[in-house]
């Protein structure tokens, strides 16, 4: 891999600060009150008002978080509080580069294929959905063998999942007054960073035994509640197939040690990922009960 895809790689992931922007609402407390939300788009409130036709959410409570990617919203649903992640308008998204994240999958109708590599509106309307029902089959798949990852609310079916893109809806860890903060935003005791470190290496390590590698891994896309790491934000998972495997797992094991290094963290990239590595052959979470 060389240093030059390195650099314009991380240029474009949550692993660094995004310059700051006045458009940019970072923490709860600047966050909008339905009432007030001057959507972004007439889009956003179509799809939000698609989400309440089909009754996975009764009320939008509060812009969360509008980042690059998606614009994260309070929800109301019939099982409580849930989190609203919508991607951001085909043409505004920049798809994390999201080229390295697809080589190794195979897309057998030549004609698609070209429609995404020439950026057509169909091809990004392709690109689009594969990312949302890419989060939401991920999302199953780590929920369901027991990783501390937000419970998806629609699915497993995709055919059910598929009906709310671009949006994808999870349960909100936090309380609506008091949304989990990123572990980048949290401010940590040592014992507490200690842990918290502790947490995400098992992360990683659970994620490799299951042969996943995250893509963007670091304190940007981890939340932190109630002394328990959370892993969010998964489209650009990526499996074995992908040549970039061992890549892109050495980067986000190097993105989770630079992000730690606020919290009084210093550890060294080749050693975590060979503990990485070692860790990823022991055991397994214990996966959840699947309800019919
Ligand atoms: N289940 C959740 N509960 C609470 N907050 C969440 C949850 N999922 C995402 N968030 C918040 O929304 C933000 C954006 O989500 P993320 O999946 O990281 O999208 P992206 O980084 O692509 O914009 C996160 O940084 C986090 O603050
Ligand atoms: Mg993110």
């Amino acid at each position: 891999m060389s240093a030059r895809w390195l650099d314009d790689e991380l240029e474009d992931a949550d692993t660094v600060p995004a310059p700051r922007s006045k458009f940019k609402t970072k923490r709860p407390l600047g966050r909008r009150k339905l009432a007030t939300l001057t959507t972004e788009s007439d889009d956003a409130d179509d799809i939000l008002r698609r989400l309440k036709d089909l009754g996975h959410v009764t009320e939008i409570v509060a812009e969360l978080k509008s980042g690059k990617e998606a614009t994260a919203y309070v929800a109301r649903g019939p099982r409580g509080s849930v989190l609203v992640k919508l991607y951001r308008e085909l043409e505004a998204r920049s798809f994390k580069n999201d080229a390295i994240y697809r080589e190794g999958t195979v897309i057998l109708k030549d004609r698609d294929r070209r429609a995404i590599e020439n950026r057509t509106r169909t091809g990004l309307q392709m690109l689009q959905s594969g990312w949302v029902n890419a989060e939401y089959a991920h999302l199953w798949t780590l929920w369901h063998a027991g990783l501390n990852v937000p419970e998806p609310l629609v699915g497993p079916d995709p055919y059910d999942y598929s009906a709310t893109t671009p949006a994808v809806l999870m349960k909100l860890i936090g309380t609506e007054d008091e949304p989990a903060p990123r572990l980048s935003d949290a401010a940590l005791t040592p014992a507490e960073a200690t842990s918290a470190w502790e947490q995400s290496v098992t992360g990683l390590s659970q994620l490799l035994r299951l042969g996943f590698v995250h893509g963007d891994y670091s304190t940007y896309n981890l939340l932190w509640w109630e002394n328990t790491v959370i892993i969010i934000d998964f489209p650009q998972l990526v499996t074995r197939q992908n040549p970039n495997f061992r890549d892109l797992l050495a980067r986000d094991v190097q993105s989770l040690v630079t992000s730690f290094r606020k919290h009084g963290v210093h550890a060294d990239p080749d050693t975590v990922l060979r503990d990485v590595q070692r860790r990823a052959a022991g055991p397994a979470p214990e996966p959840r009960l699947v309800l019919p």
